[in-house]
């Protein structure tokens, strides 16, 4: 109800309050008022800093706070302190202090190594809080409290959709699972404390060095737990290579029959293994067209991917956070899609020939973007033409990234079209990609409209930043084909629950519950097939039309505006050109898969 009725606006103004970066709103100065968004740059530039000032020490338990923090503020003024506790149950604290001198400052006053033969010292941000041999000292209870206490923690599941069981709205549900599942603040924080320990760890072996975040834990679009992605750049820039300084370092090439990347990240691997507390399960994989490095950091709990000078994937971060930025409706709808899809199997942690969370993430935006509802989104091409000088990004190889960054220059009209609700976007997006021409269509944020599939591939979706490139080459016939399915199957599902009853997978229960299809699954598996079943087997174009598509178009009207009349038919027209193709060939069989999952017989 309370989303059916927010405008775009009001919805922007509450959630620029709720947002976990929201602090940085009012660190802005008083001349920025007049601007609405704050630049991805920026956030980095904060955090980054954040991190240069921040220790992650391990501690006794939460209680330690107050002798935490009386020791240190003895030496250096704190900020706030964070707490949190790894899988292992370890408790852990995240001091932010105020200045990076304060942090040099204690550091030289009160850091210490372990006396151990087997250890070799090594300097890092990640430190533990050992008790006092002797006389305790005794702190006066400290005026400051813990900014957070058990950060990490993650929703438990089933408290989750209880709540989901009892919101009011769709929209109400998708909002809450995006605010109950969404990375929050320390979760940032301390993805980018790992960051900094690399470039403390590594600076002496290469100038200049950089180690960034980028994917899900930068892109606004990560959740609690999601794994940290992260590349390491050592560019040198032009005062440093300049030919007018005549003293010039030594340096050494790398030789060998691999590749110099591949090489380096051996030893970036191998320093891991050996020199960085914390990483654990170092696997490396060399010979992918981007070598990377996969570890998993056990003090932060956080599985990370570490790959050499890709700095296109930063750039890829921060268009997809720039168009999160422009509505706050995209990122709780991208949420909720996820969701699904991995509870439908569509998605899957592990590479193979299904679809991963950033083509999905495109095919979400893409949908967002579409001009016959109003765009919410504006295409890629736009934001090219905006750009200006300040915007210029060449990556490796020469890649442009140049798109506008500054999105306060964006015209208004370009963007937060349309007021649909959470619900209703959701809706429409199945129903979108339920009729969605994937045989000779590509997906193209660039043009913001389907363009003619320049091969054969099933799923044809554009790489924004390398247009010749489909970012989803990896997936099957087969998994496009369940795409489609279970798009129509979400949308059946949604339209269900118009009507106002709320059964026990109301709403997006029935589409983010794992659990509901699991024995559907044993029943239905067939042959050697991993899958529910042949999806062959359940297209025919003879049968009757499946009653409740009736419904979905009557829906539908109900969400069409006399305004928009014009196309609104036209997607209707459509809707009606693609009936005969969405009969199911064994319709019975459909309806019960359908009908199971619903009810939950399993
Ligand atoms: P999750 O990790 O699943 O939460 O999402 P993610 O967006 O971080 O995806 P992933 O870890 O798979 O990839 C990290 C980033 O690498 C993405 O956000 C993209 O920027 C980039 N990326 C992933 N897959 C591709 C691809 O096929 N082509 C290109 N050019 N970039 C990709
Ligand atoms: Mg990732």
């Amino acid at each position: 109800m309370s989303v059916l009725l927010q405008t775009g606006k009001v919805y922007l103004l509450r959630k620029a309050f709720n947002n976990s970066f929201s602090k940085y709103i009012f660190h802005r100065k008083k001349s920025d008022v007049s601007r609405k968004f704050i630049s991805f740059d920026e956030i980095v530039a904060q955090r980054r800093a954040e991190a240069r000032r921040s220790l992650v020490v391990q501690v006794n338990s939460e209680s330690s706070f107050n002798e935490l923090y009386g020791y240190c503020s003895k030496y250096a003024s704190i900020d706030d302190i964070h707490h949190y506790k790894n899988s292992g149950g370890e408790h852990f604290m995240l001091i932010e202090f105020s200045t990076e001198e304060n942090l040099k400052d204690i550091l030289q006053s009160c850091s210490s190594h372990q006396k151990d033969l087997d250890v070799m010292g090594v300097q890092s941000p990640f430190l533990w809080f050992r008790a006092t041999t002797g006389v305790k000292e005794k702190y006066p209870q400290s005026v400051k409290e813990l900014a957070v206490k058990d950060g990490s923690l993650r929703v438990n599941e089933e408290v989750l959709f209880e709540e989901l069981l009892n919101c009011e709205t769709v929209s109400d549900q998708i909002q809450m699972l995006y605010d109950r599942t969404v990375l929050n603040d320390i979760g940032v924080r301390l993805r980018y404390m790992v960051a900094r320990q690399l470039e403390i760890i590594f600076s002496s072996l290469y100038a200049n060095i950089k180690v960034q975040p980028f994917g899900s834990s930068v892109n606004g679009f990560g959740k609690m737990g999601c794994d940290l992605d992260l590349v390491l750049t050592n560019t040198l820039n032009d005062n440093m290579t300049s030919p007018n300084h005549r003293l010039v370092y030594q340096e050494k090439k790398s030789e060998g029959g691999r590749s110099p990347w591949q090489r380096h990240m051996e030893l970036v691997g191998a320093l891991l293994e050996m020199r960085v507390p914390g990483a654990s399960r170092v696997q490396k994989i060399l010979n992918a067209r981007v070598p990377i490095v996969k570890y998993s950091h056990d003090l932060v709990d956080v599985d990370c991917d570490l790959c050499c000078n890709n700095t296109s994937g930063v750039y890829m971060s921060e268009l997809l956070w720039q168009l999160g930025s422009l509505d706050p409706r995209v990122r709780p709808l991208t949420c909720v899609v996820r969701c699904w899809a991995r509870a439908v199997g569509l998605t899957n942690a592990h590479p193979g020939r299904w679809l991963t969370n950033f083509p999905l993430t495109l095919l979400v935006l893409f949908f967002l973007q579409q001009k016959d509802h109003g765009p919410v989104l504006p295409t890629l091409k736009h934001l090219v033409d905006l750009a200006g000088k300040d915007d210029i990004r060449i990556a490796e190889e020469n890649l442009n990234c140049t798109f506008l960054r500054d999105l306060d220059r964006l015209p208004s009209e370009s963007y937060a079209q349309n007021d649909d609700d959470l619900q209703t976007l959701l809706f429409k997006f199945f129903e979108f990609y339920s009729q969605f021409d994937f045989q000779d269509k590509a997906i193209s944020l660039n043009e913001g409209k389907p363009i003619r599939k320049p091969n054969s591939h099933p799923l044809y979706v554009v790489n924004p930043l390398e247009q010749a490139l489909n970012v989803s080459r990896n997936v099957s016939y087969e998994e496009c084909e369940r795409l489609r399915l279970e798009v129509r199957n979400a949308a059946w599902h949604l339209e269900s629950c118009m009507d106002g009853h709320k059964s026990d997978d109301w709403g997006i229960l029935g589409l983010v519950e794992q659990k509901s299809s699991r024995g559907l699954k044993k029943l239905l598996r067939v042959g050697n097939s991993h899958r529910l079943v042949s999806v062959k087997d359940l297209f025919n174009e003879s049968d009757d039309v499946e009653p409740s598509e009736q419904g979905i178009r009557s829906k539908m009207e109900k969400y069409k505006k006399t305004d928009k009349l014009t196309g609104a038919s036209v997607s209707e027209m459509k809707f009606k050109e693609k009936k005969s193709e969405m009969r199911f060939k064994n319709s019975q069989t459909a309806k019960e898969v359908y009908r199971i999952r619903r009810n939950k017989l399993i």
